[in-house]
């Protein structure tokens, strides 16, 4: 029987928990918002908190980001407010952001949860706050898979359009860019990270399915695999 997984490993010594991703990342995140140290910044499904602890460190916030998840890792960052608690009850609470941050998470909600998250959200935002969403790019996706993973994969990404779909038509007035990072990794790495389940179209997989998984991808890559991570960006502005 297959056991149901949750999604513990994504940013656990991968390159989305690497120095270079995060500084990358928050590179991107200064063409989009002008932060300071009077922001206040809410990241929604936090994970251990890598970004908004990056971002504590160079801004010094007067307010500490307050990160939120459903799952408490055992090292989330110490320098930012961490709560475990789902998205949804927490948007409850009449606290305002400058920044609302769902960084590859809103595809965890169902159509009517993610509409009661954008609406929620909107309300929690300050005036002239903005909501980032960043998700996998959905056409021409460059993730290293195996052939049960790519199916799975090009599933949810299929949802994903659907879901953008939702975002615009509850947000409107949006746009749109792409975030690139270079990936360069071992084999052997990577190998580990699928074993870990890194992301969701892992995370149903048996183990003999992972195990298959692994032996494909030891043929079918070099000792290095070189792609780019690309996340569509989607701004919304008050
Ligand atoms: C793919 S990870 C992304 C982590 C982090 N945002 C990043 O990009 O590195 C998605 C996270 O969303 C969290 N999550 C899923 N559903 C949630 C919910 N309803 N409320 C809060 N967090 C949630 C998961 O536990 C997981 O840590």
């Amino acid at each position: 029987m297959k056991k149901s997984r949750k999604l513990r490993n994504w940013d656990n010594k991968t390159w989305l928990s690497s120095k270079s991703y995060i500084s990358e990342f928050n590179k991107f995140l200064k063409t989009k918002i002008n932060l300071n140290k009077n922001s206040k910044i809410l990241d929604v499904g936090c994970g251990r908190a890598n970004i908004i602890s990056a971002l504590q460190k160079k801004y010094k916030f007067k307010n500490n980001p307050v990160g939120i998840d459903v799952i408490a890792n055992k090292n989330v960052k110490k320098n930012i407010v961490f709560k475990k608690i789902d998205a949804l009850k927490y948007l409850k609470k009449k606290r305002k952001y400058d920044l609302i941050l769902i960084k590859q998470t809103i595809h965890f909600f169902t159509k009517t949860k993610s509409n009661n998250l954008l609406n929620l959200a909107k309300k929690r935002l300050n005036p002239k706050g903005k909501i980032l969403i960043f998700s996998l790019k959905t056409k021409n996706n460059k993730i290293p898979c195996f052939k049960k993973m790519r199916k799975n994969l090009e599933k949810s990404l299929k949802r994903d359009e659907n879901l953008f779909k939702i975002i615009k038509k509850n947000l409107k007035k949006i746009s749109y860019t792409n975030f690139n990072f270079k990936v360069n990794i071992s084999k052997q790495k990577y190998v580990r990270m699928i074993r870990e389940r890194y992301i969701s179209c892992l995370l149903n997989m048996s183990d003999k399915e992972i195990n298959l998984g692994i032996s494909e991808i030891k043929l079918k890559y070099k000792n290095h695999i070189k792609f780019t991570d690309t996340l569509k960006c989607i701004s919304y502005r008050k």
